[in-house]
């Protein structure tokens, strides 16, 4: 055994899909909601403290956009405080810790053409995005020993939250009209893909900030669209306005992340969104 590794939120859609890719060598050690709550300081310093790891992935969040917004506690406390006590024991413990971040962190309008690299000002619209801000900032301020990977739009294995493609299917067997926003763009990205990215990353022995997202980008009605066109599904598919939507909590218009820092190491190997929407579709 090369070291143990600990991944939280390891019954998540991304924590799923990092134990599918992990190398044998490791032992790696899935950490369930139910074994440790990340919010509580205590939990997260007996799970250090009695597993002992050499490496920590951090692969929970607090998620629900608009439930959020009124749960502004809650989501500071798994998203910003929870990986702040995670970073400060990797800390006393001189090991790495690798967390994973947002697109949400940016607040980008339309008239935004330009990507957003890495160094790019955070300016967070809604709680989740700044729960996020915060839980980077915190990693940062914690411990050097940081990789935090921000993706966006990401599906994955079966988890308790959903994503996107799962949904449009379940409701695509109704047979009922579907209206998605057509105003928001964003980067479909797969679990697959960003799990494999993220290896590559940690066999570099990357550190710092780094976005990781599939290539292009399309609006949700356009995600939507491309998922029932791959599976051959006739859909009464409807492109929806934003303000027609009238979601409680604010969403980017254009917070479409560029891979830089990736792209100057040499190290950008995310697929098209396209290409990867289309592995997941055949697999599920
Ligand atoms: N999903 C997206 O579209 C998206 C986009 C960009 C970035 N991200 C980021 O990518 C990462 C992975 O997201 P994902 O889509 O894989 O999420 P996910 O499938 O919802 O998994 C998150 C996991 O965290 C667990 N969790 C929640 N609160 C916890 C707590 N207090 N203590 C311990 N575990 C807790 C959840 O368990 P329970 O279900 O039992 O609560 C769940 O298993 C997150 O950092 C997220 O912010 C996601």
């Amino acid at each position: 055994v090369d070291r143990r590794v600990l991944i939280l939120g390891a019954a998540g859609q991304l924590g799923q899909a990092l134990r599918a890719q992990w190398p044998a060598e490791d032992l790696l050690v899935p950490i369930y909601h139910s074994d440790c709550d990340i919010a509580d300081p205590a939990q997260v310093g007996d799970l250090l403290r009695l597993l002992e790891p050499q490496l920590v992935v951090n692969c929970t969040a607090y998620h629900k956009v608009d439930e959020m917004e009124a749960q502004a506690e809650r989501g500071f406390a798994v998203n910003a405080l929870g990986p702040f006590y995670l970073a400060q024991g990797c800390a006393g413990r001189q090991i790495p810790l690798v967390h994973f971040s947002t697109d949400y962190v940016f607040g980008g309008n339309l008239s935004r053409f330009h990507p957003y690299r890495e160094t790019d000002r955070t300016d967070p619209l809604n709680v989740y995005g700044a729960s996020k801000a915060a839980g980077e900032q915190l990693v940062r301020l914690a411990t050097p020993n940081h990789l935090i990977i921000r993706s966006t739009g990401l599906y994955g294995p079966p988890n308790r939250q959903g994503n996107f493609v799962r949904t449009m299917l379940r409701l695509a067997a109704t047979g009922q009209t579907l209206k998605v926003v057509d105003d928001q763009l964003l980067t479909p990205t797969s679990c697959a893909a960003l799990a494999s990215q993220t290896m590559a990353l940690l066999g570099a022995g990357a550190q710092g900030t780094f976005h990781a997202t599939c290539q292009g980008a399309c609006s949700w009605f356009e995600f939507a669209h491309a998922i029932f066109r791959l599976r051959g599904q006739k859909v009464d598919l409807r492109p929806q306005s934003s303000a027609e939507l009238g979601a409680r909590a604010r969403r980017p218009a254009h917070s479409v992340l560029d891979n830089a820092h990736l792209g100057e190491l040499g190290l950008d190997r995310m697929p098209d969104w396209q290409v990867a929407l289309a592995a997941y579709l055949a697999e599920i």
